[in-house]
């Protein structure tokens, strides 16, 4: 486990001296299956895998989760020891660390961020891409690994590597879900038995989108958006923040299901008591 940037560096100088690609796969830690999933992908095609676990305060509101943020390192660290052929090493910094007293500069992201996740969480996105290109430029790591679970997540970090010319190849994995259709997250341990039930709506409300789409062939978005709101609303628990079908690119809202386009994405966010969901489908048409 490396725990200094000092030490990291060192690290990648001599993966990179022997000639092995370095892929880096950050996460926040609390990992699941779906963590591991990138993971996995990530020793499918590189020679070094690093795996980062950091709660990273700067994407965290004040009124957010930071300080309850599950945090099981041991458990994370024997999570590691089952994927794959080779240990992936770990990179386990403190606060400190990647904000020393002083630190005061941060990457400012501009429109891709605004939208869904921005509006509810307005800091959000400056805090990620901040600790994300911290973590790419301590790393030296040749690819990168995220999920689609987080598909703004991924739309920003893409728009700060190509803006900044970070010389790293972004590699997207699909999203890894529980067998009822929930889709994993760190979070979902904050829901009680019954609010666990009642958080399938929503990725039963886009498995609906999608057969409207695909087979019943609708290409009015409101006309979608009002059908999984409905579903959603079958939970009497979940208070819905955002319903969004876009272009996945550019992220525009979108009022008809342009036949132009190969794919749209449909981004749901909700509520359940005190804990945040978000889930997504790309779909082709
Ligand atoms: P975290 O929420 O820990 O997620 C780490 C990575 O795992 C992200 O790329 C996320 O999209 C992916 N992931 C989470 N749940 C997934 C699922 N069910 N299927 C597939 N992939 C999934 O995202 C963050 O941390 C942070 O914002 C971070 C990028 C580490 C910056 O702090």
């Amino acid at each position: 486990m490396i725990t200094t940037i000092e030490v990291l560096r060192r690290w990648s100088r001599q993966q990179h001296d022997v000639g092995k690609r370095i892929g880096l796969v950050p996460t926040m830690g609390a990992l699941h299956d779906g963590h591991l999933s990138l993971v996995n992908a990530a020793q499918q095609s590189c020679d070094a895998t690093l795996v980062s676990i950091f709660v990273n305060p700067t994407q965290f509101a004040p009124n957010e989760d930071f300080h309850r943020y599950p945090r099981p390192l041991e458990n994370d660290l024997r999570l590691l020891q089952t994927v794959g052929k080779e240990l992936p090493e770990v990179f386990v910094p403190n606060v400190e660390e990647m904000y020393p007293p002083g630190f005061d500069v941060t990457v400012n992201v501009g429109r891709i961020s605004q939208p869904f996740e921005g509006r509810v969480r307005p800091t959000h996105f400056n805090g990620v891409a901040t600790i994300v290109l911290k973590l790419f430029l301590a790393s030296g790591a040749d690819v990168a690994f995220f999920g689609q679970k987080d598909f703004q997540q991924v739309c920003v970090v893409r728009k700060m590597v190509a803006d900044f010319n970070v010389p790293i190849e972004i590699v997207v994995c699909p999203i890894v879900r529980e067998p009822d259709g929930l889709a994993m997250s760190s979070r979902n341990r904050y829901l009680s038995a019954a609010q666990r039930k009642q958080a399938v709506v929503l990725s039963q409300s886009l498995s609906i989108a999608e057969a409207m789409i695909v087979d019943e062939k609708i290409d009015d978005a409101e006309v979608i958006r009002r059908k999984i709101r409905k579903q959603i609303e079958t939970a009497p628990d979940m208070r819905i923040d955002y319903i969004a079908i876009a272009d996945p690119e550019t992220l525009q809202e979108l009022t008809t299901i342009e036949s132009t386009k190969p794919e749209i994405v449909i981004l749901i966010a909700a509520q359940i008591g005190t804990t945040r969901l978000i889930d997504n489908r790309l779909i082709r048409i």
